[in-house]
């Protein structure tokens, strides 16, 4: 897979996604760098600092926490993590100091009824493996840390002390990539906090789902492995995953790692994420033609076999996810054409986002963590049925 292309697109959502946020009310948070963090050898992928942001909850969110991680593709080899290192993707040094919080962030109770009073953390994503890597690469010339474990760890225990060590309720979350370390660290996350505390993870677009592209290539599937092995991972990996599988890399796909957290956890993905329809499904590799790119661009430009193709594809993800006890995964499938629906306010909570069943993704991801209401698995119907999407399409 051509990493600067996931970057590409991964940047091209943010910049769409910024785009519409600067037109509100904007909240915008300060970065706190990790100080601790190099005792514990916890280091982005240029050595410098691990970084977080957080916006103080008040009244009866005082004793709650909700973390964010943040997402953003990988980087699977040496000439990828190298380049990596040199952006804000891999240095806190090159980040923005402040960021909007929006969406599942947002501190204004009318665009964010559950949380917005929560302590909210976005943690920085800069080690290009999920928040799960650990080693280290040194030849004398160049240098790059794999740390994304140690990150996770010194994060969380500069947390702790700041109130998390007494949360009454939290929410693990994250997007993209993000959305995946949510998937890796959920049990370890609650073993953190106290014994009667309410601990649930939400995945927003981390289901990446290990599925064949359209030449029959696992291109995902060597992207992982070569990941995993790269910025050793696999020791960090859920141990029953590893051992129950001949290929333990395989864990670090949600599909394999849900059947193995104890924690409450909530799937939201588009059953056709357009980051795994051109990247796992349609990769660049498998399409040299672009018999498919007016297809990327505009679902109602797929011809019928192109379709059949992208049914295909819902079809393995709601396979995926199917025999999970409601009260223990609950999820919202819709049928949009997205990458990540809880960050921004539009696709969050809005009097014209998404739906399923008149729900909208805060509203069930609400009742959900909240026991509000039985049903916590909603699923749309399948494409073209759903006229309350959003379609957010990366330009190519
Ligand atoms: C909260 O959001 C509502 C709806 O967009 C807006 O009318 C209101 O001004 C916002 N409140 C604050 C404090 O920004
Ligand atoms: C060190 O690794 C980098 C990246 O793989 C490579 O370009 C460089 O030639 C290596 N240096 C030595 C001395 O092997
Ligand atoms: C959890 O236990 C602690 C210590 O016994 C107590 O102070 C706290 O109120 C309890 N929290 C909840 C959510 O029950
Ligand atoms: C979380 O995971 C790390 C790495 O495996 C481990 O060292 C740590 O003890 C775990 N934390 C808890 C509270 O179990
Ligand atoms: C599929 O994978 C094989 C083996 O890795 C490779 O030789 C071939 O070029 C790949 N085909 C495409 C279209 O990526
Ligand atoms: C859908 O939900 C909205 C707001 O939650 C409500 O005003 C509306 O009446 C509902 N529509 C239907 C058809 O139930």
């Amino acid at each position: 897979m051509n990493l600067n292309g996931v970057v590409a697109v991964v940047l091209a959502l943010l910049a769409y996604a910024a785009r519409r946020i600067y037109a509100q009310n904007r909240l915008l948070v300060p970065m706190t760098l990790v100080q601790k963090a190099s005792a514990l050898g916890a280091f982005c992928l240029d050595g410098s600092l691990p970084a977080y942001h957080l916006h103080r909850g008040s009244g009866t969110g005082t004793d709650k926490w909700l973390l964010q991680f943040e997402g953003g593709g990988w980087c699977n080899d040496m000439a990828s993590c190298l380049e990596r290192a040199k952006t804000r993707r891999g240095s806190t040094r090159l980040m923005t100091k402040w960021e909007v919080f929006s969406g599942i962030l947002s501190n204004n109770a009318s665009l964010n009824p559950d949380f917005y009073n929560w302590n909210r953390v976005k943690l920085r994503y800069c080690d290009g493996a999920s928040f799960a890597g650990d080693a280290k690469f040194d030849n004398g010339t160049s240098f790059l840390y794999f740390r994304g474990q140690k990150i996770w760890e010194a994060i969380i225990h500069d947390l702790l002390p700041k109130g998390l060590g007494h949360a009454r309720m939290a929410l693990l979350s994250g997007c993209s990539a993000g959305g995946l370390a949510s998937f890796l660290h959920c049990d370890n996350f609650s073993k953190y906090l106290p014994e009667n505390a309410s601990v649930k993870c939400l995945s927003d677009a981390g289901f990446f789902l290990d599925e064949r592209d359209i030449s029959s290539n696992y291109t995902m599937r060597s992207l992982y492995r070569d990941l995993v092995s790269l910025q050793g991972v696999e020791q960090n990996l859920e141990k029953t995953c590893t051992s129950s599988l001949k290929l333990p890399y395989l864990c670090f796909f949600p599909q394999y790692a849900l059947k193995y957290i104890n924690t409450p956890f909530f799937v939201l993905n588009t059953a056709y994420d357009v980051f795994q329809f051109n990247h796992i499904l349609v990769p660049p590799s498998a399409d040299v033609h672009g018999d498919w790119s007016h297809c990327k661009q505009n679902p109602a430009a797929c011809n019928a076999n192109q379709l059949e193709t992208l049914q295909g594809f819902r079809d393995d993800m709601l396979l995926a996810l199917r025999g999970y006890d409601k009260s223990r995964v609950g999820m919202f499938i819709n049928s949009c054409f997205a990458h990540c629906q809880s960050e921004s306010q539009d696709t969050w909570f809005r009097d014209d986002s998404p739906r399923i069943h008149n729900k909208s993704i805060a509203e069930a991801v609400g009742d959900w963590y909240f026991n509000r209401r039985m049903s916590t698995q909603e699923i749309d119907c399948a494409y073209p049925c759903d006229s309350t999407c959003h379609n957010l399409i990366p330009k190519p």
